[in-house]
């Protein structure tokens, strides 16, 4: 039986120090005050939603800010309209809906898909409970709790090996007891980070020199503080409370930088209070307390599995190990779009992840340089590891995918995937596009949804 003891070794639960009330204020007037109220009272705190989706704590807001595939854009139709119709619906459907309920908009993942065509998508091709769902690019792990909901058996994988902490504390089920447990883990660690700052006490952040200059003397040495108090706990803790914790951590450390949003590269000067990161991360903690309750009432039906791997997309069969899946649904890269490894790589130094294996794994990165050949590889390549793992005729690749951009050549991504399909056993059953502004400022790109069976 796991141990249930979450006060760690030193310290009595409650009576800890936060924000005045607790509720909503994440200003940065004056040191660390004390003692908040207990915060399992019948009001839940306020959501502190990540920068992509609204947050307008530290500024005006960054360019991408809401689920990708949330667009008012022209949809059109591939392939038999029965079954492309529904794909649109999809599309169409998710405009109007909150991309950002159970725990979706948790921890800030760039480019994560709208949890409504996750889950539509997942509906329409598995409507048979107890399915293996495999999601090999599963980044924040937006398929991988629609998929849980749905009671699939979930397996994800991702080059970044913070992926795996996201979403497995994104996508776990938890009992009452469970969120009680956490909930006083936060709030010991809560006390314990606030007593550092109160003594000024030391700790040292390590991290590399080029993020350093992205705080404040005292908010480094606050966070450091809370880090090693998290990594201090008592080895009898629940694995998964403390990664639930470093994943609490992971997504503050970003909102208490000098960096205007989690996804941008803009500094901006902010003005970061003694005590605002504890209080952030208390707060942060018990939202994921009350995600995770919304998100165990959703779920009606006996949950499947959960396995979340770290590697390459591309070696799928052997990450498997014989495993075969019925449904994948994915958003792989956009050629020539983002950089993820620059991205997290803030998140990464903190957590001390390796991203030695992540720099070489990604695939249509930006700083590739927009080699057409490459993308086509990457792509290719990604499809037929896909492929190989189906486990039979009736088995779907869902793709949402968008144009690539390679340099100054903007690539169809639709018309990629259709002539890159046979290549690798699949053939094309339906798809719809939308077309959607481009946020650098160029001719309008479109997204796809594109749906693949075995030939
Ligand atoms: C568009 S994002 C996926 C977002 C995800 N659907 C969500 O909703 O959060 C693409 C993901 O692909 C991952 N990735 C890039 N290259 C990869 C590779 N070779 N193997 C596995 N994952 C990779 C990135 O780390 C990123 O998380």
């Amino acid at each position: 039986m796991k141990p249930r003891s979450n006060t760690g070794p030193r310290h009595a639960p409650g009576g800890s120090r936060g924000p005045d009330g607790g509720h909503g204020r994440s200003d940065d007037r004056g040191p660390a005050r004390g003692p908040s109220r207990p915060r399992h009272d019948d009001r839940p705190p306020p959501r502190m939603r990540d920068r992509e989706h609204g947050d307008q704590d530290f500024g005006p807001p960054p360019g991408r800010r809401r689920p990708l595939a949330h667009g008012p854009g022209e949809i059109s139709l591939h392939g038999p309209p029965e079954l492309a119709t529904p794909l649109a619906d999809t599309i169409a459907g998710a405009r109007s809906l909150d991309g950002d309920v159970l725990t979706h908009g948790f921890h800030v993942w760039p480019a994560r898909m709208h949890r409504a065509i996750a889950g539509d998508l997942i509906a329409l091709l598995a409507p048979r409970v107890g399915s293996t769902v495999l999601d090999p690019f599963v980044g924040g792990g937006t398929v991988a709790i629609e998929a849980r909901v749905r009671g699939h058996h979930v397996i994800g994988v991702d080059a970044n090996p913070l992926s795996a902490l996201v979403v497995r504390t994104k996508a776990r089920l938890t009992s009452a007891d469970d969120r009680d447990a956490f909930g006083v883990l936060v709030e010991a660690l809560t006390e314990r980070s606030f007593e550092r700052v109160r003594e000024r006490k030391g700790a040292l952040a390590k991290i590399h020199g080029e993020h350093l200059g992205l705080y404040g003397t005292h908010t480094l040495k606050e966070l450091a503080g809370l880090l090693e108090e998290i990594r201090s706990l008592d080895p009898q803790i629940d694995p998964a409370d403390r990664e639930a914790a470093l994943v609490v951590f992971s997504s503050i450390v970003g909102k208490v930088s000098n960096r205007r949003a989690d996804t941008s590269d803009e500094d901006v000067r902010k003005r970061i209070r003694k005590g605002l990161s504890t209080e952030l991360f208390q707060r942060k903690g018990h939202e994921l307390v009350e995600r995770w309750a919304e998100l165990s009432r959703t779920v009606r039906v006996r949950p499947g599995s959960l396995e979340v791997l770290t590697g390459d997309a591309r070696a799928l069969p052997r990450l498997l190990n014989g495993k075969a899946v019925d449904l994948i649904v994915t958003s792989p890269p956009y050629g020539g779009t983002y950089d993820y490894v620059d991205q997290h790589a803030l998140r990464l130094d903190w957590l001390s992840l390796p991203r030695t294996h992540f720099e070489r794994a990604e695939i249509g990165a930006r700083r590739h340089g927009g080699e057409v050949e490459r993308w086509d590889q990457e792509l290719g390549d990604s499809l037929a590891a896909m492929r190989a793992v189906l486990r039979g005729p009736a088995s779907r690749v869902a793709l949402v995918i968008g144009d690539a951009q390679l340099g100054p050549r903007r690539l169809d991504a639709h018309e990629h995937v259709l002539a890159l399909a046979p290549r690798v056993g699949l053939r094309p059953i339906a798809g719809a596009s939308e077309t959607r502004p481009d946020h650098l400022g160029g001719p309008q790109r479109r997204e796809h949804v594109i749906v693949l069976g075995p030939r």
